[in-house]
């Protein structure tokens, strides 16, 4: 008599699977969703993670993609951009509540706390979805405990780019957790460059000439006080580095903690 397990048939699942929970359009080019967290998938906030769709010919189309929630939270977030012609987010772009994507657990970035030296006041520098890392970095006890101040930058094309943060920012006090380390210490600093708002321009030239510290009315960026995170394109990336640099800081990494770190944005 031939024994036969009783083995239920397995529907076509995907490898790595995990479930959209939540999806949120902020404008025709962003949208942020959340899905289930592996049971086993441990990450430092800052970090990312290779996360995708089936592509057409049946293989994984992944990217790598900040986790934009805090390492104790239940479930996964992203932040992502829409590119009509992008190979995944034509596609990612679409997903519901109920889906599943692709999600490889193996946490990997510059982005976090282990990569800088301790200081007094740390800067978050993004351009667009670049926010992503800090959105989890924000919602960090870690970042409270090893710094008395919280300096965020945000640059974007238009006001309407700007909502996702600006919303973060914003339910930080409130926050059950964190809301009391939070206090005082944030300084949001939004900016446009193609739409008017209050604060107009590139973050790096109204750091070069200034502006910044005197709208905040706070010391110019040392290399004794400050600390510095930089997430957005490879050409902001890249004159952020000069900017940074000529303010005295130095690149660091997991292995060699220094000043600031950089990390790319996810694009197209
Ligand atoms: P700008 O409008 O002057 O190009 P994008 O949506 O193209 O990713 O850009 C996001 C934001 O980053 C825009 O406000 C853009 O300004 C700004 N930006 C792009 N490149 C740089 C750079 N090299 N330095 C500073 N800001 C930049």
């Amino acid at each position: 008599r031939a024994v036969t397990q009783s083995s239920p048939v397995k529907p076509a699942h995907l490898p790595d699977a995990q479930t959209v929970t939540e999806v949120h359009h902020w404008t025709d080019r962003l949208f942020s969703f959340r899905v289930t967290r592996p049971q086993s998938l441990r990450f430092r906030s800052g970090e990312f993670v290779m996360i995708g769709l089936l592509g057409d010919n049946g293989k994984p189309l992944l990217r790598a993609y900040s986790i934009a929630s805090p390492a104790w939270d239940d479930e996964l977030e992203f932040y992502s951009i829409k590119v009509q012609d992008g190979p995944l987010t034509s596609r990612l772009q679409h997903i519901q509540v109920g889906d599943e994507i692709i999600l490889r657990p193996k946490p990997v970035g510059t982005l976090v706390h282990d990569a800088l030296l301790p200081g007094k006041r740390i800067w978050f520098f993004a351009t667009g979805t670049g926010f992503a890392p800090f959105a989890s970095l924000l919602r960090e006890p870690e970042t409270y405990e090893k710094y008395d101040q919280v300096i965020v930058t945000h640059t974007c094309r238009d006001v309407a780019e700007l909502e996702y943060g600006r919303r973060l920012v914003a339910s930080l006090k409130d926050d059950p957790l964190i809301g009391e380390m939070v206090g005082d210490k944030v300084l949001y600093y939004p900016t446009t460059t193609r739409e008017q708002s209050p604060r107009m321009g590139r973050i790096t030239t109204l750091l070069t000439d200034g502006t910044v510290f005197r709208d905040l009315n706070i010391d110019p960026i040392t290399p004794e006080t400050d600390r510095g995170m930089v997430c957005g394109s490879l050409a902001f990336n890249k004159d952020m580095k000069d900017v940074l640099e000529s303010f005295g800081l130095r690149e660091g990494a997991n292995s060699d903690p220094k000043e600031y770190v950089v990390e790319k944005a996810f694009v197209g």
